[in-house]
Formats: C-alpha cells, sequence, structure tokens
C-alpha cells in the first residue's frame, strides 16, 4: 500500500471521520482530522478575544497556530464547529492551513485526510476519492449523540438547525467550497452503521487504486 493517498470528503456528520479512520486502520496509514485544524483556528481566535468574521483577525490566528494541540477536547464541542465554519470562509486562513495538509498528503507511504476539501485542493491527485454524505436529519442525530455522550446538552432541533447552517455556508462560500470533485466516489451512509460503510468505503478504494 506504499503510498496510497484517500482524500475523504464530505459534510458534518456524514461519518467521513469513521470511515477515514477505519480506512487508515485498515491500510495501515496515518489520518488526518482536517476539521480540528479550522476547529483550532476557531477556537484560538475565540480564546484571544478576536472576531472570527473578521478576516484579517482570524488568517493571524492560522498563522501562530501550534498545529500538534488538536487533542484538545474543546475542539469537539458544537460552538468549535461552528467557529471552525465562521473562520474557513477566510482565504487567508485556509491559506495558512494548507501547506501543512499538503505535506500530510504527500508522505512517503501514503495517507487518509478527511475534510471538506481535499479532493478538490488539497489532493487532487489523489489516486482514491470518496464522497461521504448521509440526509441531514440522520447526520443531526449522530451529532446529537456524539455531544450528548460528551455532556454537551442540547436539543435535537437546535443540532439540525446547526448542521443546516453550516451545509449552507461550507457549501456558499467563494474559497474551496465543499463540493465533490468529479472523480470522487459518492458514499451515501444514511442507511449504513459504521461497520457497513467502513466496507463499501474499502471496496470504493479498492476499485480506485
Ligand atoms: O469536519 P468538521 O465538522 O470538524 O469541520 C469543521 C468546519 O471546518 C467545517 O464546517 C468547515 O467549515 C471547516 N473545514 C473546512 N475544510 C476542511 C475541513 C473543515 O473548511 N478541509
Amino acid at each position: 500500500t506504499a503510498g496510497l493517498v484517500i482524500a475523504v470528503d464530505g459534510p458534518a456528520a456524514s461519518g467521513k471521520g469513521s470511515v477515514a479512520a477505519r480506512l487508515g486502520a485498515a491500510y495501515g496509514l496515518p489520518v488526518l482530522d482536517t476539521g480540528l485544524l479550522y476547529r483550532a483556528v476557531g477556537v484560538a481566535a475565540a480564546r484571544a478575544g478576536a472576531d472570527p468574521d473578521d478576516a484579517a483577525a482570524a488568517a493571524a490566528v492560522a498563522g501562530t497556530l501550534d498545529l500538534m494541540a488538536l487533542d484538545d477536547p474543546a475542539l469537539r464541542t458544537r460552538e468549535a464547529g461552528e467557529l471552525a465554519s465562521r473562520v474557513a470562509v477566510h482565504p487567508g486562513v485556509r491559506a495558512a492551513l494548507n501547506a501543512a495538509q499538503v505535506d500530510f498528503a504527500r508522505r512517503p507511504g501514503g495517507a487518509v485526510l478527511d475534510g471538506r476539501d481535499i479532493g478538490t485542493v488539497i489532493a487532487p491527485w489523489a489516486p482514491a476519492k470518496l464522497f461521504v454524505t448521509a440526509r441531514p436529519e440522520v447526520r443531526a442525530e449522530r451529532r446529537w449523540r456524539q455531544l450528548t455522550a460528551q455532556g454537551e446538552a442540547v436539543p435535537l432541533e437546535d443540532v439540525l438547525e446547526d448542521i443546516r447552517r453550516r451545509d449552507a455556508r461550507d457549501g456558499g462560500r467563494a474559497d474551496a467550497p465543499l463540493a465533490r470533485a468529479a472523480d470522487a466516489v459518492l458514499l451515501d451512509t444514511s442507511e449504513m452503521t459504521i461497520d457497513l460503510a467502513a466496507d463499501a468505503a474499502r471496496r470504493i478504494v479498492e476499485a480506485a487504486r
């Protein structure tokens, strides 16, 4: 599997993170959850008292970010997801984060990256690309379960609203919008368990590589 690069894109709570993790384990490849980078910028901006909608302020935070500190539980909160999608619209923020992602994708042994623009911008040359999606209601319930398990009490309908707002913002921005690459294979996980989705993803990769 030397050199295998797998791009996994899709909207929030589509199952792309689980699919990426399973593919990484199956092929012995390192996995980068690129959403954590944007979450880290959003959280760092908020902690610094910077306005996440201010392009210059957000880009300045992104430029000084410690990309190694991605295991902070604060990055997994509902607020972090919202902040991430707000800072992610700024081209200066994206530019500051792109090099680390491209470096990761070019690791000699191969890699799995999941995000919104891996197959379109970060690694358009990746031999295997998946676009993982699911119905908004299904994604909202999954995210609600995760948040609840983390101890974050929030009504399901608020989570659905978050998901719809994030879909609109991520798909509507000018720079690197969420989009399926022409050569990415669509995987709808609405009716799938993680095991089934992982098996389907593996078959897609096998057919593509
Ligand atoms: O995947 P996750 O929910 O952690 O991503 C948080 C936000 O970060 C997304 O809503 C999106 O705005 C942004 N993001 C992005 N490009 C990526 C990964 C995430 O714009 N490659």
